[in-house]
């Protein structure tokens, strides 16, 4: 079997698909590597995460920096440091700019909780529930330069649990966790 593929994981909030990935890697359901976590919210709870599993981290504030582009240089320079392949991002809430998305053309990777065309941005389970829908979903996607917009790579439905936010959201993480799995497999094994 050919070698693990090299990822970064980029995260700003609980970072419940980060431990997904994280134990699939741990366990050999995913057939990668985490490198390094990358977060733009240092107090973000993906950091006591990552910490707990030893993973290396970066959190840079991105106000810290002139530009964007400059923010996104310095995590480039992390990442050629430890050669980080793919950039997969689990709740990343950030549009990743010029220079990343050059140095990583279509190895940048982003799930979604809604089946994409339909409710990007924030709050997707939200709009979904406010917009009535009896049906929503998961999408993984690869990223491009707008919001959610990428080449779409897989989609799972997922029934809205009784016009509850919370518990719709409930089960779109689970399916997260098992689909963004999947997809990243069938990824790295090309
Ligand atoms: C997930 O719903 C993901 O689809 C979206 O952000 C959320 C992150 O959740 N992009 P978590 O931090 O992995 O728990």
């Amino acid at each position: 079997m050919n070698r693990k593929a090299k990822i970064a994981v980029f995260a700003s909030g609980s970072g419940s698909n980060f431990e997904a990935i994280e134990e699939a890697c741990r366990n050999g359901d995913l057939h990668a590597e985490i490198v390094i976590v990358v977060t733009d919210q240092p107090a973000a709870f993906v950091v006591e995460r990552a910490r707990q599993v030893d993973a290396r981290i970066v959190a840079f504030q991105p106000k810290a920096f002139q530009s964007k582009n400059a923010y996104e240089e310095a995590i480039l320079r992390e990442l050629n440091d430890v050669g980080a392949e793919w950039l997969v991002l689990a709740g990343y809430m950030r549009l990743i700019g010029p220079v990343l998305l050059t140095a990583y053309q279509s190895h940048i990777i982003n799930i979604h909780p809604s089946l994409l065309p339909a409710f990007p941005g924030k709050d997707a389970i939200g709009q979904a529930i406010a917009h009535g829908v009896k049906v929503t979903g998961v999408t993984v996607h690869l990223v491009d330069a707008g919001m959610d917009t990428g080449l779409i790579l897989a989609q799972q439905a997922v029934d809205v649990v009784d016009g509850d936010a919370e518990k719709t959201a409930e089960v779109i993480h689970a399916v997260e966790h098992e689909l963004y799995k999947d997809t990243l497999n069938v990824l790295f094994r090309r």
